[in-house]
């Protein structure tokens, strides 16, 4: 649908989370819609003030091993997040692209071309729900990587160095990782002020929280950049497997009251990416989303987000044009 730019009137299709904000213009007013067909034009408008307001909660979900629920967590607690008023950024940095499948939405942007390219993130990154936005991922990445290790300096820096104050628009940024040590991870992490541990209830997945904390062990040392364990998260729970319950005792011993209450083994969390939907769309009374639910709480405190009247948002219907 074609709207006019508040600053030049000229009409176009906004696709991107940077060409819509909800403002008030008085406190009490009700909120109003404006649209900006550049970044020029936003900041006429807007100047940088409405970027600036605000400190993001940055938070990578990583475990080094695959299928481990990095990238369903990473999406349930970002739409969560949504849901609950935050204004929320998920990132995917894996190659896959598993993010934008899973909710139905391809960039024509990808985090390639803010890593390698440059391109400013809020260009990129696009609006798929109320209040939630995404930075795609897709096979580029690879590319990226290799454009990384070719790098003299700061290769683990680079996304830091793009994303600039552009997390300010956000409460929360989600970071969805890729199972490697690759610089990709690096990035994401020297990003990053938190980590989600996602950890399948198994024997194998162990070794990969120990292979965690090496690398945040690793990444301080080598960077003098602490990040904050947000919590272990154990996965793919059944309690009636001994296995699985031995597994979450040992996590507990290890984690104490770093580790959240586990997620349950639940297909209904599995057939929500193919529904293009989160889990709480999909089926919001299902034992996943419950679990989900509770992930939500635990990282905001069970806070909502205060209710602001000068808060931007992505507008609930907007349908961007690139929306598969
Ligand atoms: N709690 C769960 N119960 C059942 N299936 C799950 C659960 N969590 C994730 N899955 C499914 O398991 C597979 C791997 O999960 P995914 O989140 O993609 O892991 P990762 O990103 O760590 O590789 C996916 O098909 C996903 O839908
Ligand atoms: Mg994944």
């Amino acid at each position: 649908m074609y709207e006019a730019c508040t600053t030049c009137g000229e009409r176009f299709i906004p696709q991107y989370a940077y060409q819509v904000a909800t403002l008030a213009s008085a406190p009490g007013e009700a909120p109003r819609r404006q649209f900006f067909c550049q970044l020029s034009c936003r900041r006429a408008a807007l100047g940088e003030v409405s970027h600036a307001v605000r400190r993001a909660r940055r938070i990578a979900i990583l475990n080094q091993k695959g299928g481990t629920g990095k990238t369903t967590t990473a999406i349930n607690l970002a739409a969560g997040l949504a849901e609950r008023g935050f204004e929320t950024l998920l990132i995917d940095t894996d190659a896959q692209g598993n993010v934008g499948a899973s909710l139905g939405v391809k960039g024509e942007r990808s985090l390639y071309h803010v890593l390698v390219e440059g391109t400013e993130p809020a260009e990129v990154a696009v609006p798929v729900r109320g209040r939630l936005d995404v930075i795609t991922a897709d096979a580029t990445l690879a590319a990226a990587e290799v454009w990384l290790a070719r790098r003299d300096q700061d290769r683990d820096r680079v996304l830091s160095q793009r994303m600039g104050i552009s997390h300010r628009r956000y409460q929360y940024v989600i970071l969805d990782c890729a199972p490697s040590l690759s610089l990709l991870n690096q990035n994401a992490l020297t990003y990053a002020e938190e980590v989600l541990i996602p950890v399948s209830c198994d024997y194998l997945s162990l070794v990969g929280v120990k292979q965690v904390l090496k690398t945040l062990k690793d990444i301080e040392r080598h960077l003098g950049h602490s990040v904050r364990i947000a919590g272990v998260l154990p996965t793919f729970f059944d309690s009636r497997i001994r296995l699985a319950r031995e597994a979450l005792e040992t996590l507990r011993g290890h984690f104490r009251e770093k580790l959240l209450e586990p997620i349950r083994r639940s297909t209904r969390l599995a057939e929500a990416p193919s529904h293009r939907q989160s889990i709480f769309e999909y089926d919001g009374d299902s034992p996943g989303a419950e679990d989900y639910r509770r992930v939500v709480d635990r990282i905001t405190g069970k806070e909502s987000a205060p209710l602001s009247t000068s808060r931007e948002s992505s507008p609930q219907t907007m349908e961007p044009a690139s929306i598969e």
